[in-house]
C-alpha cells in the first residue's frame, strides 16, 4: 500500500490522490522474491501472483456498463464506484466514458491497493478513497463535489476476498474467524461469537442468515464456547452440521452457508449500512443522472428494491387527477423487476448465480429524497 492511505473514518486523512504508486510490502516483496524468474525462463514463469482480472470476473459487465454510461458522456460526468473491488467495473467505465471522472470507495484497504494498480493508466481521472460506502455525502463535500451522474453499488465480498482463506470468510475453508472487510475495523466473527447472548446469536442467524434452526445452532455455540472459545472456522461448520437435523442438511446447500452469511453481515454491519448509503446516493444524483444496484441475497435487494421504488412514488394522494409541478416521482425506474445474467454468463462465471440488479435513472430536479 502506498503510504497515503490509512484510516477509513479519519477525514483528514482518507484521499487516496489519484493511483496509488504501491511500494512493496514486506509480504509483496517476499512474493516478488520467490516468483522471481531467472532471465532464462522469464517467459515460463507461471508463479507470478494472479492480476486483479485473474482474481475476480466483474458480474453482468456489459449490461451494467450499458445502464450507466448514458449518464456519463458529458465532459466532467462523475462516476462513483461505491465498492469499487478489483477495479473490473471501474475500468470499463474509464475505457468506455473517457470525459468521466471515477471517485471509487471501498472499505478494504487491499482492494483499494489493487485496483490502484490495475487503473493506474486511468491516474489522472481517478479519485480512490478508503471509506464505507454510507460516508458518501462526506467524501462528495470533501471532494467539493456538488452532484454525481452515476453510482454502481456491486455488494458484498470480492472473489479475492473469498479466495484469501486467513480472511475466514469462505466456510469450506478452515481459518481464523475474522470476515472483516477493513482489516482495520475492530470486531471480528468470533469477537461476536464469543461475547454475544444466546439470544442476540438466535436473532442475527434468524434475520441475516434466514436460519430456521437460529436457536439451536445460537445456544450450541454458547455451550460450546464455556469450554473453549471460538477462533476458527472449522469448529464452527461442524457445530452447525450437527445443530441440523439430518432431513434439513439434505436441502439448502452447505449447512454452515446461511450461519457466515449471517456473521460477515453482522461483522460489517451490511444491511444498516446500506438502508443509509442508497438514499444519501440517490440524493447526490444530478438530474439524469443514473444508479445501479447489484445485489447477491435478498436481505440485500430488499432494501434496494424498496428504496428505488419509494423514490419512484409521487407523495401526492392516489385520488389526485394530476400530480402538481414540484411533486412528480424523482426516479425513473430502468430495470423491470431485477435483471439476472444470462446462461452464458452464468456458464463462465458462477459468482453471477445470485446476482439481481436494479437501475433508476433521476429526473426531477434537487429535493430531498423521501
Ligand atoms: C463484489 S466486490 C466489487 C467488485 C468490483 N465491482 C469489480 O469489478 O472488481 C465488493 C467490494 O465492495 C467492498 N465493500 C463492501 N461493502 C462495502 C461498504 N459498505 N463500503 C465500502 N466498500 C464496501 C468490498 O470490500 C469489496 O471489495
Amino acid at each position: 500500500m502506498s503510504g497515503e492511505e490509512r484510516g477509513a473514518r479519519d477525514p483528514e486523512d482518507r484521499h487516496v490522490a489519484g493511483a496509488p504508486t504501491p511500494e512493496p510490502t514486506p509480504a509483496d516483496t517476499d512474493q516478488a522474491t520467490s516468483a522471481a524468474p531467472t532471465p532464462a525462463h522469464a517467459d515460463q514463469d507461471t508463479s507470478a501472483a494472479p492480476t486483479p482480472a485473474e482474481r475476480h470476473v466483474p458480474v453482468m459487465l456489459d449490461r451494467v456498463v450499458a445502464l450507466l454510461a448514458p449518464a456519463l458522456q458529458h465532459p466532467g460526468a462523475v462516476l462513483v464506484d461505491a465498492t469499487l473491488g478489483l477495479g473490473g467495473h471501474s475500468e470499463a467505465f474509464l475505457r468506455t466514458c473517457p470525459q468521466a471522472r471515477l471517485v471509487g470507495l471501498d472499505r478494504d484497504p487491499e482492494a483499494l491497493r489493487l485496483a490502484g494498480e490495475r487503473l493506474a493508466p486511468y491516474a489522472e481521472r481517478i479519485t480512490l478513497v478508503h471509506a464505507v460506502y454510507d460516508e458518501l455525502p462526506q467524501v462528495l463535500a470533501d471532494l467539493d463535489i456538488p452532484a454525481i451522474d452515476g453510482i454502481l453499488f456491486d455488494l458484498g465480498v470480492s472473489s479475492m476476498q473469498l479466495d484469501e482463506a486467513d480472511r475466514g470468510f469462505a466456510y469450506a475453508q478452515d481459518a481464523p474467524l475474522d470476515m472483516r472487510m477493513d482489516s482495520t475495523a475492530p470486531t471480528t466473527a468470533a469477537d461476536i461469537l464469543n461475547s454475544y447472548s444466546a439470544a442476540d446469536l438466535a436473532r442475527i442467524l434468524f434475520q441475516y442468515g434466514e436460519e430456521k434452526f437460529a436457536r439451536r445452532i445460537a445456544d450450541r455455540i454458547v455451550k460450546a464456547r464455556e469450554t473453549k472459545p471460538f477462533t476458527n472456522s472449522a469448529r464452527l461448520s461442524e457445530l452447525v452440521r450437527d445443530a441440523i437435523p439430518q432431513a434439513a442438511r439434505r436441502t439448502g446447500g452447505h449447512p454452515a452457508k446461511r450461519t457466515f452469511q449471517a456473521l460477515r453481515i453482522e461483522v460489517n454491519g451490511e444491511l444498516d449500512v446500506l438502508r443509509r448509503a442508497l438514499p444519501a446516493a440517490l440524493a447526490a444524483l444530478a438530474l439524469h443522472g443514473r444508479i445501479v444496484v447489484m445485489s447477491y441475497h435478498s436481505l440485500e435487494d430488499r432494501i434496494a428494491k424498496q428504496t428505488l421504488a419509494a423514490a419512484t412514488k409521487t407523495d401526492v394522494p392516489d385520488d389526485l387527477p394530476v400530480i402538481p409541478a414540484g411533486h412528480e416521482p424523482y426516479l425513473k425506474l430502468l430495470t423491470r423487476g431485477a435483471e439476472r445474467p444470462t446462461e452464458e454468463e452464468l456458464a463462465e462465471n458462477p459468482r453471477s448465480a445470485s446476482v439481481r440488479v436494479r437501475a433508476a435513472e433521476r429526473v426531477r430536479e434537487k429535493g430531498l429524497v423521501a
